[in-house]
């Protein structure tokens, strides 16, 4: 074992008792390199992040001009950090109206966390309302709201005033009323295993929260950023939430989050009191230098459409692999789940796609769903290459071929 596997080990919080365990050395475009010489094609994009791939140029370059003028300097909120300010009107920009005022956070969990806060303290109310199967961050407000209770039950109590309504299911509406502050609700679930409402669905959500006087939120930490194949996932199902929720891609690769809604939402977080939501490293200059440099690459390079087409491209190979065990491939852009009969078979199919060279995962409250998302950039000449690794993945799951 090498001094690095043993410190591993012996040193860093473990999240479970098989880490994948690759020892990266490099990572480039849509490839991470191993300190033992391979390559493996991250077709996760490191879990949603690296929309670019790694190390796109830009976002380097953005970086180092960024680094070079200043880090830290004081507590968000207080200074005109210009990055800062320059991807807060670029996201006003992009998001409909009212969504123009953004508070920067470090990670999706926090950003979730601050949308709760401003949520209760502008209905003046409490309660909140989540959906089975959703995954919104382990800190525990944004835990209470998980849709699996196998995450939530060591760690309670958690938040007693969450309601966990069935997901696209029109009938569980009705559980929203007046006491409700919040709904929270990812567009598409990811890690509910890539589950794609009915339009008709969200508009009718909308227009309950509306009734209710419930604030609608939407967590875009996945979905956000062409991911989905628009910009915003909201797009897909013309309804404008109260506030939008982002992480992942946000940052180009460096950590950062935000929530976002109007001037009058967004706003009660400043006085009474005020500096009654503060952060210290949210918004860091780096992170938005960052942030900012890659949203130009996917807004200039139009990489929804790209992932639009490439999604397709995946899908249709998925499709033809026929393979009996996989009950569905279903996909949004470049976000794809393989929906398996088993969740056995999932496991071990994972595990065997990854010794032949491909990063893939199985999804938190779905685990018979395996999750594809890679770099919204990707090419055709890889998507071959992760499919084939897959196709060999399912012989080998079955027990027919050896490890190429
Ligand atoms: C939909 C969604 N919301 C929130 C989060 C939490 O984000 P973070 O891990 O940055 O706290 C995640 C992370 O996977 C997510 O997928």
């Amino acid at each position: 074992m090498s001094k690095l596997r043993d410190l591993f080990i012996r040193n860093l919080a473990q999240t479970s008792d098989a880490p994948i365990g690759l020892e990266i050395v490099r990572a480039e475009g849509v490839w991470l390199y191993t300190a033992d010489g391979r390559r493996y094609l991250d077709f996760i994009a490191g879990i949603g992040v690296s929309a670019l791939g790694h190390g796109h140029p830009a976002v380097l370059a953005a970086i180092e001009r960024q680094m070079r003028r200043y880090l830290h300097v004081m507590v968000y909120g207080e200074y005109l950090i210009e990055p800062q300010v320059e991807l807060a009107a670029r996201l006003a920009g992009l998001l409909p109206a009212p969504l123009s005022r953004v508070y920067f956070t470090n990670s999706g969990a926090e950003a979730i966390e601050g949308a709760l806060k401003a949520a209760r303290k502008f209905t003046g109310r409490h309660a909140l309302a989540a959906f089975e199967g959703a995954y919104h961050g382990d800190t525990l407000g944004a835990l209470s709201l998980a849709g699996n209770p196998a995450w939530r039950k060591p760690f309670e109590p958690l938040l007693d005033s969450v309601r966990h309504l069935p997901f696209d299911d029109p009938g569980a509406l009705d559980a929203i009323d007046s006491s409700l502050a919040a709904v929270v609700i990812e567009p598409v679930q990811a890690e509910g295993g890539v589950r794609i409402p009915a339009i008709g669905f969200m508009r009718e959500l909308r227009s309950r929260c509306d009734r209710a006087g419930a604030l609608l939120v939407f967590d875009e930490v996945l979905t956000g950023l062409g991911r989905t194949g628009r910009l915003f996932a909201l797009e897909h199902f013309g309804v404008v939430p109260d506030m939008v929720v982002l992480a992942k891609a946000l940052g180009g690769g460096l950590p950062l989050g935000a929530f976002v809604g109007s001037d009058e939402v967004i706003g009660t977080l400043s006085h009474d009191p005020p500096l009654g939501h503060i952060t210290t490293f949210g918004g860091h200059p780096l992170s938005c230098a960052a942030g900012l440099a890659a949203l130009e690459v996917i807004t200039q390079e139009e990489l929804s459409a790209h992932a639009v087409e490439k999604g397709a491209y995946l899908v249709e190979a998925l499709r033809a692999l026929a393979a009996p065990e996989i009950a569905e491939v279903r996909g949004i852009g470049l976000l794809v789940g393989l929906d398996f009969h088993s969740a056995e078979f999932a496991h071990r199919f994972v595990a065997e796609t990854i010794s032949r060279g491909v990063i893939v995962n199985w999804t938190l409250n779905a685990d018979q769903v395996v999750r594809l998302a890679p770099p919204l950039a990707i090419v055709r000449r890889e998507i071959d290459i992760a499919v084939a690794a897959m196709r060999d993945a399912l012989l080998g799951t079955r027990g027919g071929a050896s490890r190429v």
